[in-house]
């Protein structure tokens, strides 16, 4: 399945494929750059505002997050997302 990402500020489009790691993973080599250290959902530093659209987890973050905001390095869009950096 692939998935649309439609970054708000840079108005550009993505494409998640099934075959990538994270979302993190589809920012980074479409050369979207986005801070981050830990990769395992526990510093916040990847945090992004999720405007529409659902994701999931495939890690759970082990950090405190506000509900329009997503962890980038721990979990894959599940429909078309618009995103916010
Ligand atoms: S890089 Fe640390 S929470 Fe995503």
């Amino acid at each position: 399945m692939i998935y649309t990402i439609y970054l708000y500020n840079s108005k550009s489009l993505l494409f998640f494929y099934k075959e990538h790691f994270s979302l993190l993973y589809t920012l980074e080599i479409n050369n979207v750059i986005t801070q981050y250290q830990c990769r395992l959902g526990q510093c916040g530093l990847c945090k992004l505002r999720l405007l529409t659209g659902k994701i999931k987890y495939f890690k759970i973050p082990t950090i405190f997050i506000q509900k329009n905001e997503i962890l980038p390095c721990v979990c894959v869009p599940i429909t078309n997302i618009i995103i916010q950096m």
